[in-house]
């Protein structure tokens, strides 16, 4: 390991060219230095200590050849971040895993194993993770492929709920299980119809609509199933308000893992980039879940959020007074106020105690919502 987390910090924007002892170009001028990024880096076999990086850092410029810069009492340490890490194997091995889930020609008692399997390697990751270590899905993510993707993702979020409802560590990995196979029913849905870009007519929804119940039927049979699994795979897509499908149950009538995989999946689907449509900002997505609430468990709503980083530390936020930030730091008693970065003063600053006339998150940076705050100001 080299010793790039001594020398670097999340939030810290290099104020040169960055090249490696081989002059092979590093880091451009300008680069803000993320979570990703620092494991990255962490892969160079490079010595950070002989490179020197020019760093800014609440407005002062530190020069760290070998030291880090100094750290003042209020300024929050932004490494002790703690989000859940995944292997790039553990995350690969999960797609091929679901890929062999969805072959035409797998037999349906080796889609029992497989799922176990990759399930008991999610669940540990999230159970071995710390207590207060939240996920940040967009991490997660390998591949495109949206089926795939998309079951293991729901296995996660739904071990992750799981935990952050405190249930115990076997009720955790039937979560990631249940998760991995909720959607299983899919592989009887005909491809052109799975995967097919644009909307689906009346009809084509129709069918979809039966992957529930294929589902139900395929693994009613299955020994090494847990019940659990079973029940998320029939009952995820039934809404508390009784408007979902395919029985339209009600309340305590739908399972608690149903319930978990409801939110798990909806928050996945609404955050996954698809051929017709970008992925959407974890902020926007819960946003927009918010105003389905009432097909979902409340309070499972609110332990959901509190597992999750819906702004990711680096990324670019637009606050209320029109600026563009950069995420500093997660705050990890209020989720949806991080700490930010005000790249022109170097200021990081502590959204939760901002006042009504201080910047306060608008929601992500982008040209959009910047266009309509200039609108709404010139009004
Ligand atoms: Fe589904």
């Amino acid at each position: 390991m080299n010793n790039v987390n001594q020398v670097l910090r999340i939030g810290d924007i290099i104020q040169d060219d960055v090249f490696t002892a081989g002059k092979v170009l590093l880091l451009k001028k300008g680069t803000v230095i993320t979570q990703p990024l620092l494991y990255g880096l962490e892969r160079f076999d490079c010595d950070f200590n002989s490179i020197d990086i020019i760093v800014e850092r609440e407005g002062v410029v530190s020069q760290v050849a070998g030291m880090a810069a100094p750290q003042t009492d209020n300024e929050p340490a932004a490494q002790q971040d703690e989000s859940i890490v995944f292997s790039d194997k553990l995350k690969h091995d999960a797609v091929e895993a679901a890929r062999q889930l969805f072959a035409a020609d797998a037999n349906i008692r080796e889609v029992s194993e497989t799922a176990v399997s990759i399930s008991n390697d999610i669940a540990n990751n999230i159970i071995l993770a710390g207590s207060d270590a939240r996920l940040c899905i967009q991490d997660l993510r390998v591949t495109d492929e949206y089926t795939y993707q998309h079951s293991v993702d729901v296995g996660v979020l739904a071990a992750q709920l799981a935990k952050s409802l405190g249930m115990p560590p076997k009720w955790i990995s039937e979560a990631a299980q249940a998760g991995v196979l909720h959607d299983i029913g899919k592989r009887r849905v005909p491809p052109e119809i799975l995967n097919k870009p644009g909307k689906l007519t009346d009809e084509e929804f129709q069918i979809m609509k039966l992957h529930p119940v294929f589902a139900e039927e395929d693994l009613h049979l299955i020994r090494g199933i847990s019940e659990a699994a079973k029940a998320g795979a029939y009952e995820h897509h039934e809404k508390l308000d009784g408007t979902g499908y395919p029985r339209g149950l009600k309340g305590s009538g739908i399972s608690r893992i149903a319930q978990i995989l409801a939110i798990a999946d909806v928050y996945d689907a609404l955050t996954s980039k698809r051929v017709y449509k970008p992925g959407m900002s974890s902020a926007r997505a819960v946003n927009i879940m918010m105003g389905m609430i009432g097909g979902f468990n409340r309070d499972y709503f609110v332990a959901f959020l509190k597992s999750l980083i819906l702004y990711p530390t680096g990324s670019r936020v637009l606050g209320t007074d029109g600026r563009s930030y950069v995420v500093y730091k997660q705050n990890p008693q209020s989720p949806m106020q991080p700490f930010l970065l005000d790249e022109l003063s170097g200021n990081i600053i502590d959204v939760s105690q901002s006042g009504a006339d201080q910047v306060t998150i608008f929601g992500e940076d982008c040209e959009e919502m910047r266009l309509k705050w200039q609108e709404g100001r010139n009004k």
